[in-house]
């Protein structure tokens, strides 16, 4: 008698389960999915794979649109000081407001990018600008597979003036404008691990595409060791605003004041520390910080997770964190107690900074 109640317990439990995971087929024809909401999105990465990003880690456009991710949904503010409805897509939806604002700079190149996709797959703007985002950082060596949620609303009203942090900012002021979106000073430290893929066009007008870090097309714990060493110089001109020296001023890398100040300061020195040379931490924090941050102003059990439409991202190159030529342990300027990790230099004269995504170091030589 026991045993026949245990059998049928268990035959009920595979039909529960099995239910559970029933998949719906797309009307694509080729995939299936979760929920049929997740179907329109098997189409919209490819089309993004191929026809926007290349299937590569560049500036133009995975840089841009990670940028945007964060451009859009931090337009949020819990205290209500300033306007915005989070990630709405209203970065797109009121491009002629938003991309006015100086903190937004250049953002355009992004939204341009991106707005031609909203005529041919039926998604939102919202959901638009977190997917590219999570599907163009999976061609960055090192990236974690983000989790995608569908169906943010349309934004119906822009984000104000003044929700986007600028790096002239003090530490106080963005630490304020992040904690009235409701994030933590740790969150926004795992936030800027994406400065590990960026380049700068705007910060110094004299020169484009200057990295911050001298692997700008992995996803690796470069930045996060390069930004606390000594500043000897800056890569273009002097005076530019939001701008401090970097210690590779001579191969063209540029810090931002902000991150200068962040790594230093002793709300934050010790997260930013942390992540250097450590892959798995900096993938995890920044898997977490992704996942908040790409729902702000929405209720997540509103959305639908359609996480598996992400492709699986490269894999990290698997190379510790290094001092850059000609520099050392003796150029940290470490703000934090706990004990740093031992690293080894790269061989002089310079270590060189990739142009391009395949590794070539004249920009000339980029594959268009
Ligand atoms: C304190 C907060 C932040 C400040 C002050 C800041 C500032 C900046 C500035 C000034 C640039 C250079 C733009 C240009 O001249 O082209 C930049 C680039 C970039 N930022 Fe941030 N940022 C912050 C946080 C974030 C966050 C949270 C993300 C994403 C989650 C992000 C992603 C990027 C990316 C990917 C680029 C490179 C864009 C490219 O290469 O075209 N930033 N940021």
């Amino acid at each position: 008698m026991v045993f026949k109640l245990s059998v049928a317990l268990v035959a009920l439990a595979a039909v529960a389960s099995a239910a559970n995971y029933k998949r719906v087929a797309c009307p694509d024809g080729k995939n299936t999915a979760t929920h049929d909401a997740c179907c329109v999105f098997f189409a919209l990465r490819d089309d993004l794979q191929e026809n926007l990003f290349d299937n590569t880690c560049g500036e133009d456009a995975v840089h841009e649109v990670l940028r945007l991710t964060f451009h859009d949904a931090i337009g949020f503010s819990e205290s209500g000081v300033l306007q915005g409805t989070g990630a709405d897509g209203s970065m797109i939806i009121f491009d002629d407001i938003e991309t006015a604002f100086a903190a937004n700079n250049g953002i355009d190149d992004s939204v341009d990018a991106l707005s031609p996709f909203l005529s041919t797959h039926n998604v939102t703007a919202g959901d638009l600008i977190q997917f590219a985002g999570a599907v163009g950082i999976t061609n960055c060596p090192g990236a974690p597979r983000l989790q995608f949620l569908a169906g943010r609303p349309n934004a119906t009203i822009p984000a104000s003036d003044g929700t986007v942090p600028e790096p002239q900012n003090s530490v106080d002021m963005i630490l304020a404008r992040m904690a009235d979106a409701g994030f933590s000073p740790d969150e926004l430290i795992h936030l800027l691990v994406s400065h590990t893929i960026a380049r700068a066009d705007h910060v110094d007008p004299t020169i484009q595409a200057v990295p911050f870090d001298t692997t700008p097309f992995t996803f690796d714990t470069q930045i996060f060791l390069e930004v606390l060493l000594a500043g000897t110089g800056f890569p273009g001109t002097a005076g530019n605003v939001g701008e401090v020296e970097s210690p590779l001023g001579a191969q063209g890398e540029m810090r931002l004041q902000s991150d200068f100040a962040l790594a230093r300061d002793n709300r934050t020195a010790c997260t930013w520390q942390s992540m250097v040379d450590n892959q798995q931490l900096m993938m995890h924090n920044f898997f977490t910080a992704m996942k908040k941050m790409a729902v702000i102003g929405h209720n997540p059990r509103d959305l639908i997770d359609c996480s598996e439409v992400i492709p699986q991202p490269v894999a990290p190159l698997g190379k510790p964190a290094t001092f850059p030529a000609g520099t050392g342990p003796q150029d940290l300027q470490q703000a934090c107690p706990s004990p740093f990790p031992t690293l080894s230099t790269d061989p002089g004269p310079a270590t060189q900074i990739p142009a391009c995504p395949d590794g070539s170091l004249n920009i000339a030589d980029c594959p268009s």
